[in-house]
């Protein structure tokens, strides 16, 4: 049998994950983990950058554990583990940082944005593709499913294992990053991008309530037919075929478009929230989980840190 390809992604438990997370990334994992070898990873090292508290982000990490059992990523196939519980993912960053220059880091999104803003910048966020390409790289990854704002930082990781290579010899393998173009950019209900940091969010797992409230806030543009930002939601859920006619016969019926993406959005999470209360009865499980998860993440990185190590002249 041939070897599978693999794939590597990861989120940060920074918060809830809502609906741009999962159309845009994590809905991927589970379908890739079907044919891949795959790697899933709970980002805790590039939570830090942002999250500055130690019950919060030990709390979402168990939940994003949670969140990845509850969308299908089953343990058995997949390896979901904790960044933080693999030491090789920090070291291979130090010896990547050696190697990226500057101007290169300033280029960044990220950093630009931090500086339109006049924002200080910590070295852990001035770096951070640096531990994102070191985590692609570790494992020999071949795919990378993210949304579209990682779509850099995976060019990142491409750009950095070509310069170790040519500075140190082949040593690692070049990384794709697999990005949906119908869900590479999911609108929050305020029409920007969905996400964690701007409020805008419709979580993943909301209680009905919180759905219905989250969608009735979405804002709506009087100036056409359609209501854009309810549209590109629910095109997540529905064919454009099948929306195409809902929209022909509410034209104008804003409220009652918004009624049916609330029954749509339940009807499509609700299996996952049941599943997800009952994965949730069993927290040593799930820490369990992530240890064996973590167990074998470590001995993969081990193999290359360690052929990493010989090539820069760190062994002895
Ligand atoms: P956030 O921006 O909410 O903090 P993360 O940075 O934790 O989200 O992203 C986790 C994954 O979800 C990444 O692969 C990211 O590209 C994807 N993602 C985040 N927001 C969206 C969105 N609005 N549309 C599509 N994909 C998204
Ligand atoms: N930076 C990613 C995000 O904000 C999370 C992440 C960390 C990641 N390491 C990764 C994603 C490695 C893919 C591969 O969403």
């Amino acid at each position: 049998m041939a070897l599978r390809k693999i794939m590597l992604s990861g989120v940060k438990p920074t918060g809830r994950p809502h609906l741009g997370n999962y159309f845009g990334a994590m809905r991927q994992f589970v379908k890739l983990a079907e044919e891949h070898e795959a790697f899933v990873m709970i980002a805790d090292l590039h939570a830090l950058t942002t999250l500055h508290n130690a019950a919060e982000l030990k709390q979402n990490t168990l939940d994003l554990a949670l969140d990845y059992l509850a969308i299908g990523l089953d343990p058995a196939k997949v390896t979901i583990f904790k960044q933080s519980e693999v030491p090789a993912h920090a070291e291979l960053a130090w010896i990547f940082n050696t190697l990226v220059t500057v101007p290169y880091l300033q280029r960044a999104h990220a950093y630009k944005d931090a500086e339109a803003k006049g924002k200080e910048l910590d070295a852990g966020t001035f770096t951070y593709p640096v531990l994102m390409a070191a985590d692609i790289l570790l494992y020999s990854t071949d795919i990378v499913p993210v949304g579209r704002d990682q779509k850099q930082h995976v060019e990142y990781a491409r750009d950095i294992a070509e310069k170790f290579n040519h500075t140190y010899g082949e040593t690692f393998k070049l990384p794709n990053p697999l990005i949906l173009s119908d869900v590479e950019t999911v609108p929050g209900i305020d029409g920007q991008k969905m996400s964690k940091s701007y409020n805008n969010i419709i979580p993943l797992f909301a209680s009905d309530e919180e759905i219905t409230k989250a969608v009735m806030a979405i804002v709506t543009d009087s100036s056409g037919e359609r209501p854009e930002n309810v549209y590109q939601i629910h095109k997540l859920f529905k064919s454009a075929g099948e929306l195409a006619s809902l929209y022909e016969d509410k034209k104008g019926k804003y409220k009652e478009l918004k009624e049916a993406l609330i029954d749509d959005i339940k009807t499509f999470t609700k299996p996952l929230r049941e599943r997800r209360e009952e994965l949730a009865k069993n927290p040593e499980e799930i820490i369990k989980i992530l240890q064996a998860g973590s167990a074998k993440a470590r001995e993969s990185a081990t193999i290359k840190l360690t052929e990493v190590k010989q090539k820069v002249g760190l062994d002895l």
